[in-house]
């Protein structure tokens, strides 16, 4: 069964299977911090309001307790996240 992400300003979507969390965001044309994308630099960090995500491998930057790195993790389920500075979404 398909997972849902929700952010929660109320936009939500279905992500591909193949996509890491910040690739889908991304698809959806969702203005996200990154740098680095592979778990280093800590800059994509967004909140974690509901729902397990599975990292594809342990991130290396420090992750405060309640947030998550998308550009390594992909949601377990459906999933509710808060982006830092709301959630914008690219013309
Ligand atoms: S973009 Fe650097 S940790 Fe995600």
């Amino acid at each position: 069964m398909a997972n849902i992400v929700k952010i929660m300003e109320g936009f939500s979507f279905i992500p591909r299977t193949e996509l890491n969390l910040l690739e889908a965001l991304e698809s959806q044309n969702i203005d996200i911090d990154y740098q680095c994308r592979e778990g280093f630099c800590g800059s994509c960090q967004v909140q974690l309001v509901d729902g397990e995500v599975e990292y594809f491998s342990d991130p290396i930057a420090y992750v405060p307790e309640g947030r998550i790195l998308p550009c390594c993790c992909q949601a377990k389920g459906d999933l509710t996240v808060e982006i830092p500075g709301g959630c914008h979404v690219k013309k």
